[in-house]
């Protein structure tokens, strides 16, 4: 009967919280001991820490279990901590990582379909109907974001346009021919789109797009506000990472758009304190960790994302929310003994229609001090003056708001590079 309610997102707006805390006890039962029986990793784990399946009474019992990291994922590269026979892995993933080894994910055919009903849910959420045309500009390949979407769209009812990232000229040709409905991409590349509908003299209203689903990389609710000025689209959230499964462990409803909804009936939250690992009260802000309830050939068991925010309660269901990512612990900057998430600085620069949204925040030593230069372009049509004199009010607002001194270098309307993807914003020369 309950297990119904989670099968179309009209029953998930149905679901007590008890209904929920009862499928996610079960479900995180049976996960822990999959691992204990299946993978050798999590076993030794489990004994290291004195903790057994049978220890998991309550949901909250999760924190006696330890934690799984990016370097357990890098020790057992590449497939050492699958926890199937490699004969049920159907796919695999990995993502490349800004150094040494990528860590791979696998996925067992009912995985996969459960990806899908996630990633399906999520396009309903932001609003998508079966009969839509998607149009999915997130990478096809290792990276979960283009195949991701393409299932959930596929299982949705939606008509799949595979584009994958890149060819930005095709990308608003098909936009126009194709009649696309919704857009899948990171929002950083959907603002290099944008440059190109301008370049081809395109409108919003020669569009029928409706809708973004946009993620992969943080991005602000100014950074939201501007895309959808300019696109005349409902911008919305969805979160995910290729540990945890890809695109849809979280996604944004349109009708709210107040931080993504955690499928919380496949994903257990949690958030902690990074230094100390302890478990944090709802509302503060910490490190996101979570545990697979349903997947097979590759549960993790708190699993620290790395990605700073806050769990909020539910709105549009009893499944709780996630706040805008602030930025991954690794993305912090500290300058000066300041720190600085490179979202901090979007938001004061999306208060200027006079400079564009593209930017890159370089850093490096002057003698043994920091020093930061935020390179930008003027915004299309926007004289050099013009440009220049926000620039000068941007790093005052900059010096006010985030507490960092820094340099302002302008560059001629397409100097700074486009992306096609995960936006490379930061360049640290330290
Ligand atoms: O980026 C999966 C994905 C694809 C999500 C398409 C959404 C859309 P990874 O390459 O493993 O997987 O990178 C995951 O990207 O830990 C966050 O730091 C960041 N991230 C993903 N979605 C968001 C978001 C995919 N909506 C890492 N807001 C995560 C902020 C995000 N950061």
């Amino acid at each position: 009967m309950t297990s119904e309610l989670f099968s179309s997102l009209a029953g998930v707006r149905k679901v007590s919280r008890d209904q929920l805390d009862d499928l996610q006890l079960c479900r995180l039962r049976e996960t822990l001991e999959h691992v204990y029986a299946n993978s050798i990793v999590y076993r030794q784990k489990f004994d290291a820490a004195g903790v057994h399946p049978s220890d998991l009474v309550a949901l909250s019992d999760i924190a006696k279990f330890p934690f799984t990291t990016k370097e357990d994922l890098r020790q057992h590269y590449p497939f050492g901590l699958f926890s199937v026979p490699m004969e049920q892995v159907v796919r695999v993933h990995a993502s490349s990582g800004t150094t040494g080894k990528p860590t791979v994910v696998g996925y067992t055919r009912e995985d996969i379909d459960h990806w899908a009903t996630c990633v399906a849910r999520s396009i309903e959420a932001a609003g998508g109907r079966p009969g839509d045309r998607v149009q999915v500009a997130y990478g096809y390949g290792l990276f979960t974001g283009g195949l991701g979407a393409h299932y959930g769209a596929e299982k949705l009812g939606c008509t799949v346009i595979p584009m994958s990232g890149g060819q930005t000229e095709k990308q608003v040709q098909l936009l126009r021919d194709f009649e696309t409905d919704i857009i899948m991409v990171t929002p950083s590349y959907m603002l290099n789109i944008a440059d190109e509908m301008d370049r081809q003299g395109l409108t919003p209203s020669d569009l029928k797009l409706r809708t973004g689903i946009f993620g992969a990389e943080p991005w602000t609710d100014a950074m939201r506000s501007a895309i959808e000025a300019r696109c005349q689209i409902d911008a919305t959230d969805i979160y995910g990472l290729s540990e945890v499964m890809g695109p849809g462990v979280a996604q944004e409803f349109v009708e709210s758009k107040d931080g993504p909804t955690i499928w919380e009936d496949h994903f257990y939250p949690e958030v902690i304190d990074p230094e100390t690992g302890k478990v944090l009260p709802e509302d503060a802000e910490g490190e996101l960790v979570f545990t697979s309830l349903t997947k097979r050939a590759f549960p993790v068991i708190r699993y620290r994302t790395r990605d700073l925010t806050r769990l909020l309660p539910g709105s549009q269901c009893v499944m709780r929310r996630i706040a805008k990512i602030t930025g991954r612990s690794d993305d912090m900057l500290i300058v000066r003994g300041v720190n600085v998430f490179p979202s901090q600085i979007e938001e004061q620069l999306l208060k200027f229609s006079a400079l564009s949204p593209h930017y890159r925040i370089e850093l490096y030593k002057q003698g043994n001090m920091d020093s930061v230069t935020i390179h930008l372009e003027p915004a299309e049509g926007i004289g050099a003056d013009k440009a220049a004199a926000a620039g000068k009010e941007l790093s005052a607002l900059i010096k006010s708001f985030i507490g960092i001194s820094a340099a302002i270098k302008l560059h001629p309307v397409g100097g700074i590079p486009r992306s096609e993807g995960k936006a490379k914003r930061v360049i640290d020369k330290r």
